[in-house]
């Protein structure tokens, strides 16, 4: 049986595409089943659109509060049933009604610990680093603090400015993601502490994706 996700975006969706075609293989393990967003009018919806899975939008400014806008959020994602959510460029921190209720896995265009946050690339070239590259991670309260699944390195180049690194960022990070999301379909997983493993067999302590953290 297929995993069910449901993918949350915030622009132009290419790790969206990504999952989306790879999910088109019954092999893949998981089936996006619908795609929410923060805003309107963005190509990740349009791609969400044309392969004809539903959409959803909860912008923030609609909602009286913060936690009124993530339980508005949770309610959308929860007609859907997901097995696992994916947060794939959705720029928003996601509060406890999520959380809570769905393993969320990201995706950040950085090596974790270092560059957390918006502007993960900028920072980067602006520390100057010669190594950095992309982590897929389960999310937790903090920003971009959760468990690492997996990380891939990028080299930075003499002549790189954000966009052409981060270009480069995102053609490892969309291959990482979809096989991160389908071995945690297919193999499922379990952590100790901050260590995931992919694979349903787990030591007494260990947590599992039932009880995900
Ligand atoms: C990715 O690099 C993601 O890690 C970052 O924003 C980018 C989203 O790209 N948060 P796309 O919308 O999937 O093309």
């Amino acid at each position: 049986m297929s995993s069910r996700l449901v993918v949350l975006v915030s622009g132009s969706g290419t790790n969206l595409q990504a999952l989306l075609d790879a999910a088109a293989d019954d092999a893949f393990g998981a089936a996006v089943v619908a795609v929410g967003a923060d805003r309107d009018g963005i190509e990740g919806l349009a791609r969400a659109e044309r392969a004809a899975v539903p959409t959803f939008v909860v912008r923030v400014g609609d909602h009286a509060t913060r936690a009124a806008w993530d339980a508005a959020l949770a309610a959308r994602i929860a007609e859907y049933k997901p097995d696992l959510v994916v947060s794939a460029g959705f720029m928003k921190i996601l509060g406890p009604s999520v959380l809570d209720a769905w393993p969320v896995v990201n995706t950040h265009p950085a090596l974790l610990p270092a560059f957390p946050g918006a502007h993960a690339v900028r920072d980067a070239l602006a520390y100057g680093v010669r190594v950095t590259g992309c982590t897929v991670h389960l999310v937790d309260a903090g920003v971009d603090t959760g468990p690492v699944i997996a990380q891939e390195a990028v080299a930075v180049r003499d002549e790189d400015d954000e966009g052409t690194l981060h270009e480069r960022i995102k053609t490892v990070e969309r291959r990482l993601l979809v096989e991160v999301v389908g071995r945690l379909a297919r193999e499922g997983w379990h952590a100790h502490g901050r260590r995931v493993r992919f694979g349903r067999v787990a030591q007494p302590g260990d947590t599992t994706q039932e009880e995900h953290p």
